[in-house]
């Protein structure tokens, strides 16, 4: 078999990059190990940029969020008692889409059915070949059969755990990490979310947030030690150490409810460089990952789709491969922004018992700081609504 282009991985990043290039008629081939199924049951993201809105938009696939979608204006910090309302559209002029990642794999899934886009789900064993050379080739085992792809291109989209970056020789890649010493237990509940905007919540106890996916299913997360299991979770336990987390006000307005969806997912900071080798390309969370605390990473899967879709429509259409040769540094540029604006909410508003009662004290001062500057909540602001690309 031959294309332009393999994508490797059919999640957020693979489909985005396989609608772009269907869209300028480059022949792109995804190879995904799991089925569709399985994709589509990933609860991650709930929190969009207008960026994302806009590629979505431009895609053809923006119908359903529009319609089913939620615009935020903004959103609370509680702590300590208090609370403060970041006013997105009113620093910014600019809002974020509450619409779940599963919405965003479908309608992308069910543009690229319509578009004729050729993906090969349950692609076993995938392998990357000679990408340093002219000729690249993809291989896996689909139906107990070796199918081999050759390419011109290899964008690597298969998230961290993938083999894509694996592929890359150690001595040509840099990764730079922090592991944080907690994860997030999250909780899917077919309840009323508990108030309109997202509350996020820094508590002595820990960490607790208050998402939602419409108005009647809400998404709930409490920090939690790593060394937790989620059956060590039952929902009333979970539901009474959210409680205490939360206001006074916004415990009492709570509607509990059994979980539909629960699960553990461990911080971390991570970001490899470059994002180019010979001809393969790294994107989204194969490339970086960032604590969901700010709300960036499917943001940023989008943000690296479309440095990297111009850079091969531009080689395609006009025999230019500048684009190419810069997207690595332009889609990094910005990846460090966002990896600095998701560590620090990370630090301000999680529990780190070694940082000890002055670490506490400092989270304290910077939280009472932001609510007494609209300089510091105009920083916050223009960050969680994403910087520009
Ligand atoms: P992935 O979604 O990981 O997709 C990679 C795909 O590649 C998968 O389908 C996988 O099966 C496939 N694959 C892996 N290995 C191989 C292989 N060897 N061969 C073939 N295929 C392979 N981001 C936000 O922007 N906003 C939020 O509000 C937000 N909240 C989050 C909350 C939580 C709890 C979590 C865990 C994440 C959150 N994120 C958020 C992050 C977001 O979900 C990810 O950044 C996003 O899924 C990255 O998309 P991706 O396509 O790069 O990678
Ligand atoms: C979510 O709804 O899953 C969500 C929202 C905001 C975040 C992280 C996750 O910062």
């Amino acid at each position: 078999m031959r294309a332009q282009v393999v994508i490797v991985g059919a999640g957020p990043a693979g489909l985005l990059l396989g609608q772009c290039l269907l869209q300028s008629g480059i022949d792109a081939v995804i190879l995904e190990q799991r089925p569709a199924q399985y994709v589509l049951g990933r609860v991650r993201a709930g929190v969009l940029e207008s960026g994302v809105v806009a590629l979505l938009e431009r895609l053809g696939a923006a119908d359903r969020l529009h319609a089913e979608g939620l615009v935020h204006e903004g959103f609370d910090i509680a702590f300590a008692g208090g609370r403060v309302r970041i006013d997105l559209a009113g620093l910014t002029g600019k809002t974020v889409t509450v619409y779940g990642q599963t919405e965003i794999t479908k309608d992308l899934m069910d543009a690229r059915a319509a578009a004729g886009g050729n993906t090969v789900y349950e692609a076993l064993d995938v392998a990357l070949h000679d990408f340093e050379a002219e000729r690249p080739s993809v291989s896996c085992i689909k139906d107990g059969k070796t199918l081999t792809v050759e390419c011109d291109f290899i964008a690597g989209c298969d998230g961290f755990h993938g083999i894509s970056r694996a592929s890359v020789p150690a001595g040509a890649i840099r990764n730079y990490e922090r592991v944080y010493p907690f994860g997030w237990m999250g909780v899917l509940a077919d309840t009323q979310p508990v108030s309109e905007e997202l509350i996020y919540v820094s508590h002595e106890r820990g960490f607790a947030l208050c998402s939602q996916r419409s108005r009647t299913r809400s998404r709930y997360y409490v920090q939690c030690p790593l060394s937790e299991q989620v059956d060590e979770w039952p929902d009333e336990r979970f539901w009474a150490e959210l409680r205490r987390r939360l206001p006074a006000d916004a415990a009492s307005a709570l509607v509990v409810g059994p979980s539909i969806e629960k699960s553990i997912a461990p911080l971390r900071s991570f970001v490899a460089e470059p994002l180019r080798f010979g001809r393969l390309f790294l994107a989204g969370d194969a490339a970086h990952i960032v604590p969901p605390t700010g709300a960036k990473g499917l943001n940023l899967a989008a943000s690296d789709v479309h440095y990297l879709a111009e850079g091969l429509i531009a080689f395609y259409k006009n025999k230019n491969s500048v684009e190419l040769e810069n997207y690595s540094a332009r889609a990094l540029a910005r990846v460090w922004k966002a990896e600095r604006f998701s560590w620090w909410m990370t630090k301000l508003l999680h529990r780190f018992p070694e940082e000890g009662d002055f670490g506490r004290r400092m989270q304290l001062a910077e939280l009472e700081y932001i609510s007494a500057s609209r300089a510091a909540q105009t920083a916050l602001a223009e960050n969680y609504v994403g910087l520009p690309y």
